[in-house]
C-alpha cells in the first residue's frame, strides 16, 4: 500500500521518549509544529516537519488538514465495565440523596442488580450495547477500550459477555481487549462460600475461557464487600499458573489488594482511592501500573485516589473511565481526566502520558499510545492551535477527526 502523509497539523505532540514511570513535566514533552504523519498499512512511518516530510517523500499522497488542530495519540481506556444491560439510576439517586451502600443493596440496587440484568440480556443484544458504547469511546478519541465481564457470575453468563465482547470488538473499528471479571462479587445464587466460587472459576469458568481464547486477563475485586487479600492470592496465582496476565481492582475502601497486585507481578492495581503513603511506596518500587478512576469517584462521591503522590514517588500512573452503570455512568474519559488533573495537580505531560502509552502498558500493549515509527496509527486531532486547550476546556472540546490504524473518519 502507498505512503499516506497527513497534514499539516499546527501542533503534534508524539509523546514519544517521554518516561514510563514517575513525574513528567511540560517542557519534557515534545512539541512539534506544523507537523505531518507519515503512515503506511495502518502504521507511523515517520513524524515530523509537514513541508520536509512532503519533500522528502515526494511520492505520498496528502491527505491535507485544514485549519488549526493539534493532534495526539488515540487515547487507552485500560479500565471499562461496558459489558451491561441495564441502568443503575435508582442506585445513583439514592447515593446523591444520601442513602448509604447497604440501605441501596436493600433496595435491590448493588452490583447484584447488574449482574441480574445483564443476565436477561442475548448476547447479541449485549453486542450491540458493548458497539455503541465502544464507537462513542471512539468518536472521542478513545481508540482502544478494555473490557470486563462481571456481570454474568457463572460459566455460560461469563462466557456470553465474553463472546459479546468479541462480536462487538468485530464490529467496532476501536479494538477491544478482553478481561474476565468473574471474581467480582459472589453471586447470591451461588451455593458456597468465597472460596468455594474461587475454586468453581479456577476449576469450571477459566479453563474454558482459555481453551476458547477469549481473554488473556483475569481481574478480581480485592475487598470486604467482595473477596479477602488471602482467597484473592490463591486465586491469582493459580490464574497465573494458567497463563492469564493479571489486574487487581485494589484499594477501593480498604487497602490489601495493591499489596497483592505488586507481589504477584499484576500488570495494573485499579482504583487505589484508600492506598496510603505505604501502598504508594510498594507500588513506586514495581512494575505495576497504578490506575486511577476518576470516575468512580465522580459516580460515588468520594476523593481521588492519590496521583500526585503515586507520581512523586516514582509510580507508572494511567487514568481509566471504570465506565459502569453503578459507580461510573459517566464515561467520559478526557472530562474525567481533565477534573482529576486540576483536583490532584497533574501537568499536562502526565495526564496525556496517563491516557496513552502509560495506559497501553497497564494492557501490555508496546504498540501503541505514542507516535513514533512502528507503532499504530492510533490518532485523534482536536480543533485548536494550542495542546493546552484540551485540559483547559475540561472535555468540553472533542476531537475533531480519529484515525484508527491509519482510517480516518470513525467519527465522522
Ligand atoms: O470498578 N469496584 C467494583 N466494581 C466496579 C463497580 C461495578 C458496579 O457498581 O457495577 C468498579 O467501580
Ligand atoms: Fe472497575
Amino acid at each position: 500500500m502507498v505512503q499516506i502523509l497527513t497534514g499539516p497539523f499546527t501542533q503534534i505532540l508524539p509523546l514519544a521518549g517521554l518516561p514510563f514511570k514517575g513525574a513528567i513535566t511540560d517542557d519534557q514533552m515534545l512539541i512539534i509544529s506544523q507537523g505531518g504523519v507519515l503512515t503506511k498499512d495502518g502504521r507511523i512511518v515517520d513524524v515530523g516537519n509537514f513541508e520536509m516530510l512532503r519533500k522528502a517523500n515526494p511520492s505520498a499522497i496528502i491527505a491535507g488538514i485544514s485549519g488549526d488542530h493539534v493532534l495526539l495519540p488515540g487515547f487507552v481506556d485500560c479500565h471499562t465495565h461496558i459489558c451491561f444491560a441495564g441502568s443503575r439510576a435508582k442506585d445513583y439517586a439514592l447515593r446523591i440523596s444520601g442513602k448509604s451502600y447497604m440501605d441501596i443493596a436493600r433496595a435491590g440496587g448493588g452490583i447484584w442488580d447488574s449482574v441480574t440484568q445483564t443476565r436477561k440480556a442475548t448476547e447479541t443484544k449485549l453486542a450491540e450495547l458493548i458497539t455503541q458504547r465502544a464507537n462513542q469511546h471512539l468518536r472521542e478519541g478513545v481508540t482502544t477500550i478494555e473490557i470486563k465481564s462481571g456481570y454474568g457470575l457463572n460459566l455460560e453468563q461469563e462466557l456470553k459477555q465474553l463472546h459479546a465482547i468479541k462480536i462487538a470488538g468485530t464490529i467496532s473499528k476501536a479494538d477491544l481487549v478482553p478481561t474476565c471479571l468473574g471474581a467480582h462479587i459472589v453471586p447470591r445464587d451461588f451455593d458456597g462460600t468465597s472460596r468455594a466460587y474461587l475454586e468453581y472459576l479456577l476449576i469450571d469458568v477459566l479453563p474454558k475461557i482459555k481453551a476458547k481464547n477469549l481473554s488473556g486477563r483475569v481481574d478480581i475485586f480485592i475487598e470486604e464487600s467482595a473477596f479477602n487479600p488471602t482467597e484473592a492470592t490463591n486465586y491469582l496465582r493459580a490464574a497465573k499458573q494458567m497463563s492469564f496476565d493479571l489486574v487487581v481492582h485494589a484499594d477501593q475502601f480498604t487497602t490489601g489488594g495493591s499489596r497483592i497486585a505488586v507481589e504477584l507481578g499484576a500488570l495494573s492495581a485499579d482504583h487505589l482511592e484508600a492506598s496510603t503513603d505505604i501502598e504508594i511506596k510498594q507500588l513506586a518500587a514495581s512494575d505495576t501500573v497504578a490506575v486511577v478512576l476518576p470516575g468512580a469517584s465522580l459516580g460515588l462521591g468520594i476523593g481521588f485516589a492519590p496521583a500526585r503522590k503515586l507520581l512523586d514517588a516514582g509510580a507508572s500512573m494511567a487514568i481509566a473511565s471504570d465506565w459502569n452503570p453503578g459507580s461510573a455512568p459517566m464515561g467520559d474519559l478526557l472530562t474525567q481526566a481533565a477534573i482529576v488533573s486540576a483536583f490532584e495537580k497533574l501537568s499536562t505531560a502526565e495526564t496525556f502520558a496517563a491516557l496513552s502509552y502509560r495506559a497501553a502498558k497497564a494492557l501490555n500493549l508496546n504498540d501503541r499510545g505514542l507516535l513514533e515509527p512502528g507503532k499504530l496509527a492510533d490518532m485523534q486531532a482536536y480543533p485548536c492551535a494550542d495542546h493546552r486547550e484540551i485540559l483547559y476546556n475540561q472535555g468540553k472540546l472533542k476531537p475533531a477527526k480519529v484515525w484508527k490504524r491509519g482510517e480516518i473518519g470513525v467519527n465522522e
